[in-house]
């Protein structure tokens, strides 16, 4: 079946390449803020180029901007594909586009000016929160309305993933987010205490679990079965997948406030509840790497394939140690250290901005009505870089955490502690360096991409694109 409708791809463009632009600035600031650690001069005594102000900046900008835009962009490009429909609402997705960038510049103003929610991930004064929610309903609106019009009786499992995204985003944004404003630029929250801190954890864990999981699960679902020109390995294992994380990914937040003033009960609840998480992480892993039986082969020639792949491994690597962090033994060990932030950068890099570039190199081309990006050879080397740059990264914070770890809790027979903090500081300081370095190869690879992107799009005039259907298993 061929469909000869025009697509609303100039709003994926938009986003296509926002991501790359907002990719390669989040990343700069994370350059920066790690270097920083390593070379605290390099606040160069600014307030607003200092860490404080600059690490907040570098979540939002890699979180919200870099993230988010290639949410949009893959929502956006596969629920048109799989619907075989025009996205609902020209205007509204011009709106959508539009107003996220507004968000992103309010956000790269006021952080560095200091202005704050001082709430992780939620850092935003509260008019730039009234502006996301708008963003945000518009979206709904445009991504259901056209699953609504759509012209295939079925839903693919990847719209499922990304609906289950919007939706949830936007009940945890506007939960988390409600206060009472006192200027343009102060508010308090209506939560306090250790209410106040759950509230923010169940936010901040399923800002994890569907912002910087479900969507890219709906990106996994749609990019490598099509990439690999082979169908989802198995369709009703992607049901069951979805059902599971939903359901399980809710509860976990506690996971976050072991040892605090939360009820013991919570406490455990979360890390009874991130433990189950495992199993539908683990299936989702081995769904998408799966679909490459038979096909393995492509893997040694195709960088797009490899970026898709070795994705999930790292996907499958943080799911991993996830569960493992929220046995309170263990997080007793790696809370406050650098273990968590290892963790982080193993979903943040290895998974997510892996799974993103894959998606964008496979959609460039089409977006843009060229063949195949302009050098393969420099999405290999992009690969390469990439890959040394995360490892350098993670392996860096693992053994700096576990060490730090020991360090704090190591005591003298007659009770005293055997490290001063500044001597943990001090055997740190290789690792830092290390990191920045890997921080600054991953860089490396996203400018490397942006030349890419640059040469293939320019000498092309945008073509209206027609559609294929995906091959899925019934
Ligand atoms: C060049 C790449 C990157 C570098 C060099 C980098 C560096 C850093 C540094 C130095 C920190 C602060 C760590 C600390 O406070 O001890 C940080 C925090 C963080 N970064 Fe990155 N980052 C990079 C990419 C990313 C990406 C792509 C994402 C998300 C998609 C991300 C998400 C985060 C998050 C969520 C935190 C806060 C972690 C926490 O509070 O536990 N980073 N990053
Ligand atoms: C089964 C899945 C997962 C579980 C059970 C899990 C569990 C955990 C635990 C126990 C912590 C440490 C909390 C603390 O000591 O403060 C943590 C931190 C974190 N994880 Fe995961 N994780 C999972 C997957 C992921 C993935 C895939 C990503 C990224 C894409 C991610 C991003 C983060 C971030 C950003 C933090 C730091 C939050 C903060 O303190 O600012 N996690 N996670």
């Amino acid at each position: 079946m061929q469909n000869v409708e025009t697509y609303n791809d100039r709003v994926v463009r938009q986003f296509t390449i926002a991501t790359i632009v907002w990719g390669i600035v989040g990343m700069a600031v994370g350059v920066l803020i790690a270097a920083q650690l390593a070379w605290p001069a390099l606040n160069f005594d600014i307030p607003w180029l200092t860490y404080s102000r600059l690490r907040p900046l570098h979540t939002n900008a890699v979180i919200f901007a870099f993230g988010g835009c290639g949410l949009f962009a893959t929502s956006y490009y596969v629920v048109q594909r799989t619907c075989q429909a025009r996205l609902f609402g020209d205007r509204l997705a011009a709106f959508t586009f539009w107003g996220w960038q507004a968000v992103i510049v309010l956000a790269a103003i006021t952080l560095p000016l200091g202005y704050t929610q001082s709430k992780e991930y939620a850092e935003l004064i509260w008019p730039i929160d009234v502006l996301i929610a708008a963003v945000w309903v518009v979206y709904a609106i445009v991504f259901f309305g056209t699953i609504v019009k759509r012209r295939v009786k079925h839903i693919y499992v990847a719209n499922w993933f990304f609906g289950a995204f919007i939706l949830a985003v936007a009940v945890l944004h506007i939960v988390n987010s409600l206060a009472i404003p006192v200027t343009l630029t102060d508010s308090y929250p209506i939560y306090s205490g250790a209410v106040d801190a759950m509230v923010q954890w169940w936010y901040g864990h399923n800002a994890v679990g569907f912002f910087l999981t479900a969507g890219f699960l709906g990106i996994m679902y749609y990019y490598i079965p099509k990439q690999a020109q082979r169908p989802i390995y198995s369709y009703r294992l992607s049901v069951v997948h979805f059902w599971a994380l939903i359901a399980v990914y809710m509860w976990a937040g506690p996971h976050h406030l072991h040892y605090t003033a939360l009820p013991d009960w919570a406490q455990s609840l979360g890390m009874v509840f991130s433990l189950i998480l495992l199993a539908p992480s683990w299936g989702g892993m081995i769904n998408g790497i799966m679909t490459l039986s038979g096909a393995w082969h492509k893997l040694r020639t195709d960088p797009i394939l490899k970026f898709l792949i070795v994705s999930l491994s790292f996907y499958g690597m943080s799911t991993f140690e996830g569960p493992m962090m929220s046995i309170k033994t263990v997080n007793s060990l790696s809370h406050y250290t650098d273990w968590t932030i290892g963790h982080v950068h193993a979903g943040a890099l290895g998974w997510v901005a892996f799974i993103t570039i894959g998606a964008v190199y496979s959609m460039l081309p089409k977006l843009f009505g060229a063949e195949r990006m302009h050098s393969t050879r420099a999405i290999d080397l992009h690969f390469w870089i990439a890959t040394i740059g995360v490892v350098l990264y993670i392996a860096a914070m693992w053994i700096a955490g576990v060490m730090q770890g020991l360090m704090w809790r190591a005591t003298n027979p007659d009770g005293t502690l055997t490290y001063t903090f500044i001597e943990s500081l001090r055997q740190t300081y290789p690792y830092y360096v290390t990191r920045a370095l890997g921080g600054l190869l991953f860089l490396a690879g996203m400018l490397v991409m942006a030349w890419n992107a640059w040469k293939t799009c320019l000498p092309r005039r945008t073509l209206p694109v027609v559609a294929v259907p995906l091959p899925v298993h019934a």
